[in-house]
């Protein structure tokens, strides 16, 4: 399939679920949720078509889009490892987890590497803590982790097992 064909159906799609949702500025974070989620990040192309359905300005779309760090207006690796920032999991050592696998992959927090594989991002809790250091690959949380731990991450993750 097309890039633009798949394009133009993942629009379809969001337009359907604003249709369904109502085009209000009350729904915008609901939307954006839905946008990210279809298009794996929000680029301006995006922002603008959720502006002007829901008839408000492109500035205030971008302005909740770049508040919460939740959205992302670059586009993701294909596997995304999330360390955990939060107190317990920092004071459990998650910075010298994230600055070893910044090292590792020769990205910084935020960053994906050239060949479109790897994101890494720093999160705040995840609700987690008894387990902490948390690290999340993909959706699946990996509990007291250690940096020696890294590796054997990384190479689960490209062989596909998670
Ligand atoms: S601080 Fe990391 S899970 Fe709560």
């Amino acid at each position: 399939m097309c890039k633009n064909k798949l394009a133009e159906e993942k629009f379809a799609e969001l337009d359907a679920f604003i249709e369904k949702l109502g085009a209000k500025e009350e729904n915008l974070i609901e939307i954006l949720h839905r946008a990210q989620n279809l298009f794996g990040y929000l680029p301006k192309e995006v922002q603008l078509h959720v502006s002007r359905s829901l008839k408000i300005s492109a500035a205030k779309v971008n302005g909740v889009v770049t508040f919460y760090s939740y959205f992302t207006e670059t586009p993701k690796g294909k596997y995304v490892i999330s360390v955990c920032m939060g107190t317990a999991c920092f004071v459990r050592g998650s910075s010298d987890i994230l600055m070893a696998l910044q090292k590792k992959l020769g990205i910084s927090s935020g960053e994906t590497t050239k060949d479109g594989k790897f994101t890494i991002d720093a999160l705040r809790c995840v609700g987690a803590c008894g387990l902490a250091p948390v690290v999340i690959t993909n959706g699946k949380v990996h509990g007291r982790v250690e940096v020696d731990d890294l590796d054997n991450i990384l190479v689960e993750l490209e062989s596909g097992v998670r």
